[in-house]
């Protein structure tokens, strides 16, 4: 029996800067990611039972190679629908603190990471909580997969692929979209993603 996921649903209506329209059809591609990792997972194990699991085999080869571009691609969808659920405002200090922490001031980690989010090239900017220092750093993610980084929990997700603005903003007014992004950041949400930090002896135990 493979893994299926269902799509998830968020009621985002009359967001700032970010039009119900485009909410609409990037819900759609949502669901194509679901729909794709769910066909992925089916014919990867129908190739399974069929004996084709072969690194020999190159539709075998493709199949394993897709499934972290849509299992991310439903995976950051959700993280980001979900922080942009009706919000804006300020942070609470706690998380304040903490995303200031690597950047000196809650100001600079900010304008790092709308930096990052104005890259060029189609991705994610992503503030990643490093479970091991409690450290937050904010990082590029090209398509969905290539630079998230292996056990790092998202914290602040925000997407940067053109349909996430392009019936709002010119591509060339990204910026406009990354502040009504922040206009409408649910901080709280963020805030609820953040890990207790392992204790100092506990890491120095595991690199014995
Ligand atoms: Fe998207």
């Amino acid at each position: 029996m493979t893994q299926s996921y269902t799509p998830r649903r968020w009621n985002l209506s009359g967001l700032s800067g970010i039009s119900d329209r485009t909410l609409e059809i990037h819900f759609g591609l949502y669901e194509g990611y679901v729909k794709n990792t769910n066909l992925l997972n089916e014919q990867i194990a129908e190739k399974l039972k069929a004996g084709q699991g072969r690194s020999t085999d190159l539709g075998f080869s493709e199949l394993t190679r897709r499934l972290g571009f849509e299992y991310n691609g439903m995976r950051l969808h959700e993280y980001y629908f979900d922080n942009l659920t009706g919000g804006g405002g300020d942070p609470s200090s706690r998380l304040r603190d903490a995303l200031a922490n690597a950047y000196g001031d809650f100001e600079t980690w900010k304008a790092d990471f709308a930096a990052v989010g104005g890259m060029r090239g189609v991705g994610w900017a992503i503030a990643y909580q490093d479970p091991a220092s409690g450290r937050i750093t904010n990082h590029w993610i090209g398509l969905h997969e290539d630079g998230n980084l292996a056990g790092f929990v998202p914290i602040v997700v925000m997407d940067v692929w053109e349909h996430a603005f392009m019936f709002d903003y010119k591509p060339s007014e990204r910026p406009r979209y990354i502040e009504a992004f922040f206009a409408n950041l649910n901080w709280p949400a963020a805030e609820s993603r953040l890990v207790g930090i392992k204790q100092e002896a506990d890491t120095v135990q595991t690199l014995r």
